[in-house]
């Protein structure tokens, strides 16, 4: 085999089934690959970025793929690696979605609606008063967090006067905040990989919490996206530069349009539960895995 790929892929929740799965796929057509490769334990010198013996700047490509404490280490190694070899998803891609605020500003650029957002410097807090007037409810979000984590709602300058001296003691560089939106509290997360539709499915907020993330109580359901909606999520993908996305969308019932409220870099392949319950798109995501690694590796 004369192509030699590097891998690093999350093993809970069936991700070791699924790195056994493209592996094999890959050895089929005659690339190999080097698992587990966590640049946590690499060292970079002479040249080299070295994981035990193997060099992995001399790799023809390196998969991406565990969310789970992205290290500075590891996303630092990453940019310089992504300079020597493709890297699925590129590091500015990955660094990008990465971060919801740039994401999000990007994104409207480009004419994809996304909930109202403000970013302004953490001094000036007078701005923020301003925005709760004219929005009367807002988010406020870490742009770098997942899972529903940290994300607050602000639902009146009572409560904004409240957080205020927390905030402050946080020693942030700037407030990031979202309109909030009127939404059913569900969502969609569509699934694309090399510009195309994967999978969908839909998540719902518990009854006692607004947020739909899994780890804030809500669950997951078989949806069907309508093709706004997949069309929606492929140009969210074209416009982040990400060969793999998932992309979070949810329904503005005020101003009734879909918005895109994130886009995810490592979004999880289905889980065997979720395959129980008739979520079939692993094999499909899968494939056009390894197809594109096999295109990104022919010389
Ligand atoms: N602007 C908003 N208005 C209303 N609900 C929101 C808004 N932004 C996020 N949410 C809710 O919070 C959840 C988490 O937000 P998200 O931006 O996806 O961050 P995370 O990376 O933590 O998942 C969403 O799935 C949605 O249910
Ligand atoms: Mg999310």
């Amino acid at each position: 085999m004369d192509r030699k790929i590097g891998m690093w892929l999350y093993s809970n929740g069936g991700g070791d089934r699924i790195q056994k799965k493209i592996v094999k796929k890959l050895k089929e057509r005659e690339i190999e690959t080097v698992t587990d490769i966590n640049l946590r334990q690499a060292i970079a010198k002479k040249g080299h970025i070295y994981h035990g013996k193997t060099r992995v700047d001399e790799l023809d490509l390196f998969f991406s793929y565990n969310a789970g404490e992205q290290t500075q280490y590891q996303t630092f190694l990453y940019q310089a690696l992504n300079r020597v070899i493709p890297m699925i998803n590129s590091y500015e891609s990955f660094a990008l979605t990465e971060d919801k605020f740039q994401t999000s500003f990007l994104l409207q650029k480009h004419g994809i609606h996304t909930p109202d957002f403000q970013l302004c410097h953490r001094d000036d807090s007078k701005q923020l008063s301003r925005i709760m007037k004219k929005w009367s409810k807002m988010v406020y979000k870490p742009t770098d967090g997942w899972g529903g984590l940290g994300l607050t709602k602000i639902e009146s300058q009572a409560t904004l006067d409240m957080l205020m001296p927390f905030l402050n003691q946080m020693d942030l560089r700037f407030f990031y905040v979202e309109k909030f939106l009127k939404y059913d509290n569900t969502d969609f997360r569509v699934d694309i990989v090399d510009g195309q539709f994967v999978g969908c499915y839909g998540r719902k907020a518990s009854d006692t919490d607004w947020r739909t993330n899994i780890t804030s109580g809500g669950s997951v359901f078989m949806r069907e996206p309508d093709d706004e909606v997949i069309d929606i999520a492929k140009k969210a993908a074209k416009i982040c530069g990400t060969d793999i996305a998932g992309i979070d969308i949810i329904y503005d019932m005020e101003q009734e349009k879909y918005v895109v409220l994130e886009v995810n870099g490592i979004p999880a392949f289905a889980t065997p539960e979720q395959e129980k319950m008739g979520l079939d798109f692993n094999k499909k995501k899968i494939d056009l895995i390894v197809d594109l690694i096999d295109r990104r590796t022919k010389l």
